[in-house]
């Protein structure tokens, strides 16, 4: 039978500010991001937000009534207890959130967090109704020597299991080479359509279902210079950018041209 192409649909933006920022900075930001925000709407959903936990709740009051939605950067794996400085899926989806990023290269070299941890924490994300979006992705020793769908299969297969297949909407998976993050080198064309291609067939593996409704995003240097190629890229669902999204003249660049994709 032929397979029919999948519809692709409008780009998700995903700003990853990481430990960046403080009150006054993050102010500003919101601010210059709701100006452009407000005569250049995008489509609700497509511009999510992940500030530090510390501020998710005043961001997320200063973007009530936007388009623009709010997310995690991370979220522990247990559901509630003598966790010191631990912060739930449940916590999250109460001060507003409706994503939590999990499983990125920064939490796994960090905080030594495996693929064990990271299934647990996504078992609580989607129990609680929050969207993950789980990241995966090679070093450059990795990748040169031949080994880049070997690590995503393995960062994927775990995760991607019978529990999880019932809340599949709730999934998107980042595929982010650790070489590109900050690195002002992004993957190339061909090496993006490539990984996420084999990110979609081992879904497509798993459960025609989720291989249909899991959105998968590309990261690693992502500025106003490659978007339009990236997203132009029939495997690519959207973007997940770090250092650009913190700047609002580069981010609202970023979001106007994915608005013409
Ligand atoms: P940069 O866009 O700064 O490369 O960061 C990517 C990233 O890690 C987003 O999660």
């Amino acid at each position: 039978m032929l397979e029919m192409p999948k519809q692709k649909g409008p780009p998700i933006l995903v700003a990853n500010w990481k430990m960046n920022g403080n009150l006054q900075s993050i102010n500003r930001l919101l601010c210059d991001l709701k100006r452009d925000f407000l005569d250049k709407e995008l489509g609700s959903g497509q511009v999510v937000i992940l500030p530090p936990h510390v501020y998710l709740q005043i961001v997320a009051k200063d973007l009530s009534g936007t388009s623009i939605l709010i997310g995690a950067q991370d979220a522990d794996e247990r559901e509630t207890g003598p966790v010191t400085g631990g912060v739930s899926a449940k916590m999250l989806l109460d001060v507003g959130c409706e994503y939590v990023l999990l499983g990125h290269s920064e939490r796994r070299n960090l905080f030594n967090e495996g693929d064990g941890v990271i299934f647990q924490k996504l078992k609580q994300a989607v129990k609680v109704g929050l969207k993950a979006i789980v990241c995966v992705g090679e070093t450059l020793e990795q990748r040169n020597s031949g080994q880049v769908l070997e690590v995503i299969s393995n960062q994927l297969k775990p995760i991607i299991s019978q529990e999880i297949l019932p809340q599949s909407e709730e999934l998107l998976i980042a595929y982010e080479p650790i070489w590109a993050i900050g690195s002002n080198k992004s993957a190339t064309i061909h090496q993006i359509g490539y990984a996420l291609s084999e990110i979609r067939k081992i879904l497509r593996d798993v459960d025609i279902n989720l291989s249909d409704s899991t959105k998968i995003l590309y990261g690693g240097s992502v500025t106003e210079k490659n978007i339009a190629e990236i997203l132009a890229l029939d495997e690519v669902d959207g973007a997940l950018i770090g250092g650009a999204s913190l700047d609002p003249k580069s981010f609202s660049k970023i979001c106007r041209i994915a608005k013409t994709i």
